[in-house]
């Protein structure tokens, strides 16, 4: 089969490659039929992530069709239609247990395109398959059911829900990416008064508009805490959520939330950040980290299914597999392209 193979910092190809086969009895062979590309493939690429080695098959993202199931594997067959998660989950751990399964003890995790072969592919080996997938209901598209593979349940997760939003809650999000724009379809599901969608790039402000953001802000421009001190009485905001990943975001998200707020971190960080403890000790203020744990995605699929939740507007380039290499140029240089999500489908 093909497939989009890393070979070290800034090469990718789209190359022939063995087939994969079912190597422990709770395996299941998924054939990719969408699969999309995630900033953190980026930062593979960009040598960020030393454990993704030469020869690895990158992506965590994809739905498809089943072609094999192994001996233990008892809620799938040949032909099931499929949402393969970012995060596997062997069942049976401690994390496991608790539905924490990003922190999976018994070989899960985020492992595809990570430890093991990924779905940028023609087809992907999905181990502990029966809970490392979901079945896609009849009346959801393919394209709408990629979006819950990851980047819907981390903003629902660890941004809307470790953030606690509530009806009527000022939320601020800083970062209006693919993560930052789920936030807004997440948040909005809590009912909040007004969602502030900050970012550098006035395309991602137009994006975060269209996506239901009340109040944007280009925080290259304008004066973000000011713009927050008015539109809250100058408490501060109930909710911020950090979708960018650098120390001086997650400082600001510490900066604009009221006292007894929350602030969630959803960003990924390579380099630490200052807490001002000088400053919020006295503000009996929540702050959360997470990993995504994919235990909403029963509920997002639900929202989805019934029409409550609609995450087509994320994708706004189309490719077929062939075509990956293009995709990821696109993808990669999303500042001129405009690119959210892109999607690859198998070609026929
Ligand atoms: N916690 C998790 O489980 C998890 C899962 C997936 C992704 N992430 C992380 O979430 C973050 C966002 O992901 P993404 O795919 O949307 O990334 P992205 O790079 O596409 O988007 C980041 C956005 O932040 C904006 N930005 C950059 N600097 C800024 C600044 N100083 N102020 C305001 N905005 C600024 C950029 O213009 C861009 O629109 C990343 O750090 C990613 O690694 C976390
Ligand atoms: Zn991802
Ligand atoms: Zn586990």
């Amino acid at each position: 089969m093909k497939a989009l193979v890393f070979h070290g910092p800034g090469k990718r190809v789209w190359e022939d490659v063995p087939d994969p086969h079912i190597q422990d009895p709770t395996d299941a062979i998924v054939r990719v039929d969408a699969v999309t590309i995630c900033g953190t493939d980026l930062h593979i690429l960009g040598g960020d992530v030393p454990e993704v080695t030469d020869g690895r098959i990158l992506g965590h993202e994809a739905v498809g069709t089943v072609v094999e199931v192994g001996s233990g594997v008892q809620t799938l067959s040949p032909g099931d239609r499929v949402l393969v998660s970012c995060v596997t989950a062997c069942g049976r751990c401690r994390y496991c247990r608790d539905t924490s399964y990003g922190q999976c003890l018994g070989g899960g995790g985020w492992i595809l395109g990570h430890l093991i072969d990924g779905t940028q592919a023609e087809q992907v080996r999905v181990p502990f398959a029966d809970n490392s997938t979901h079945r896609v209901p009849d009346g959801v598209s393919d394209e709408q059911m990629l979006m819950l593979a990851d980047i819907l349940p981390t903003s629902y997760e660890v941004g809307v829900l470790n953030g606690r939003v509530k009806p009527a809650d000022i939320v601020v999000i800083i970062g209006a990416g693919p993560i930052g724009l789920a936030a807004i379809l997440a948040a909005k599901l809590m009912s909040p008064s007004h969602i502030v969608a900050v970012d550098l790039a006035d395309s991602r402000l137009d994006a975060a508009k269209a996506f239901g953001a009340d109040v944007v802000v280009n925080s290259g421009r304008d004066d973000v805490a000011a713009i927050v001190r008015d539109l809250t009485g100058g408490l501060g905001a109930d909710v911020t959520m950090e979708a960018v990943g650098i120390p001086a975001t997650f400082e600001q998200a510490v900066a604009l939330v009221r006292p007894g707020g929350h602030v969630a971190n959803i960003g990924v960080h390579g380099k630490p950040a200052t807490l001002h403890l000088e400053d919020i000790w006295i503000k009996n203020l929540t702050i959360t980290t997470g990993l995504v744990d994919t235990y909403s995605t029963p509920t997002l699929i639900g929202l989805v299914d019934s029409g409550r939740l609609d995450t087509s507007s994320m994708i706004t380039h189309r490719f077929v597999l062939d075509q990956f290499e293009e995709a990821y140029d696109v993808f990669s240089r999303a500042g001129e392209t405009g690119a959210l999500k892109v999607l690859l489908t198998a070609s026929s």
